[in-house]
């Protein structure tokens, strides 16, 4: 049972992961949006014990991970993977902490919200246990498309995700850096962290596949988390999610099928002034959304919007969006999750 002790205004936070890819973004995005911590403690695994990370101009120690690392804790930032998720996010919510979760280990569970700020932040009401974070590549594809969904609602939705390493973690980073370098210098590589050559190359996700569906599981996790945050089963939506060689940001390229007909001037308005996005839309330089743009930057950015020529009824656009999947994707996400959670 989760506590339901009243939460502090300027609570002790805790990172599990924090030496992760994700970690070290929680911290910065704490630290960027002055979050109202009365003490961080940071853990990862026993092989990070010891290490200390910076956090507004003090060094903090990173302890390991143990049953004990929730007494006292008000917010519990979850970064280290399902299987830690699973064991440790309900022994933090017993312990009274709300445990905000960036794997998906929960995130198809009714009975924890799944949750987008900009979209169903009324998810969140009341909420004293475990809120699940969506994926990297459904939060970057539909933040963009909720306030079009508002207006005109979506039927339909086709996305291509171009995948960058940093989604698969700190040490899938320094493999796409290594294998460059080796390839340069036509040194022989064999990948530990991903399947196949990453260097000058690319390759369909490495989630596992469903045999029946032929559906990977990062494809499956768009379809399904998009229907349960818009609260709409019967979009119909297809996938296919492929990692490139960039290091971080992914892009997507979308087309969308709305309800009634709707004008790409339209939709350029509508992201134009909508929270969380921003427009870079500049067919005239060649110059649209771009994952080096994107790194680094909270918004999402969204352009090469244009009429859907495949659909002559005029009710389907086509738009690509690049968005670090390692703030809004992930991190600063979780952050603005927390942010909701404080007493107003
Ligand atoms: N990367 C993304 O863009 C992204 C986006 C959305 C969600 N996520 C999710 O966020 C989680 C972390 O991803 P990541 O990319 O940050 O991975 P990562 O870079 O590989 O970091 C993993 C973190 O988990 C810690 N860890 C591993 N085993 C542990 C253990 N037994 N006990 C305690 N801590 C342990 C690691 O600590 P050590 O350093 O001590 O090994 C490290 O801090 C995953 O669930 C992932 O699916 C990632």
């Amino acid at each position: 049972m989760p506590s339901d002790r009243p939460l502090a205004s300027s609570p002790v936070v805790t990172i599990v992961g924090a030496t992760g890819a994700v970690g070290v973004e929680l911290i910065h995005c704490l630290e960027a949006r002055r979050f109202p911590v009365s003490e961080l403690r940071l853990t990862a695994s026993a092989r990070s014990a010891g290490r200390t990370l910076p956090f507004n101009g003090r060094a903090v120690p990173v302890s390991e991970l143990t049953e004990e690392s929730f007494r006292g804790v008000g917010i519990a930032l979850f970064s280290a993977g399902g299987s830690i998720s699973k064991r440790f996010a309900p022994i933090a919510a017993r312990a009274g902490a709300v445990v905000v979760d960036n794997s998906s280990a929960f995130r198809m569970d009714p009975a924890v919200p799944l949750v987008v700020p900009e979209i169903n932040p009324q998810a969140i009401a009341g909420q004293r246990g475990i809120i699940a974070n969506p994926n990297c590549s459904t939060i970057i594809a539909i933040t963009p498309l909720w306030p079009v969904h508002r207006v005109n609602r979506i039927r339909r939705m086709i996305v291509a995700t171009y995948q960058a390493a940093s989604g698969a973690g700190a040490a899938a980073m320094e493999e796409l850096r290594e294998a460059t370098r080796a390839q340069l210098e036509g040194r022989a590589f064999a990948p530990k962290v991903l399947p196949h050559p990453y260097a000058f190359n690319l390759f369909s996700h490495n989630s596992k596949i469903d045999p029946e569906s032929g559906y990977n599981e990062e494809e499956t996790k768009v379809i399904r988390e998009t229907h349960r945050i818009f609260a709409d089963d019967s979009i119909r939506i297809s996938a296919t999610c492929v990692r490139v060689p960039v290091l971080r940001a992914h892009s997507i390229a979308i087309h969308f099928e709305c309800e009634r007909p709707i004008t790409p001037a339209e939709v350029r308005d509508i992201v134009q002034t909508a929270p969380g996005v921003k427009l870079v839309d500049d067919p005239q330089r060649n110059y649209f959304p771009m994952p080096l743009d994107a790194s680094g930057k909270d918004p999402i950015l969204v352009g090469r919007i244009r009429q859907d020529v495949s659909d002559p009824s005029g009710r389907s656009i086509a738009l690509f969006v690049c968005g670090d999947q390692l703030l809004k994707g992930a991190a600063l996400n979780a952050v603005q999750i927390a942010e909701l959670l404080l007493p107003r």
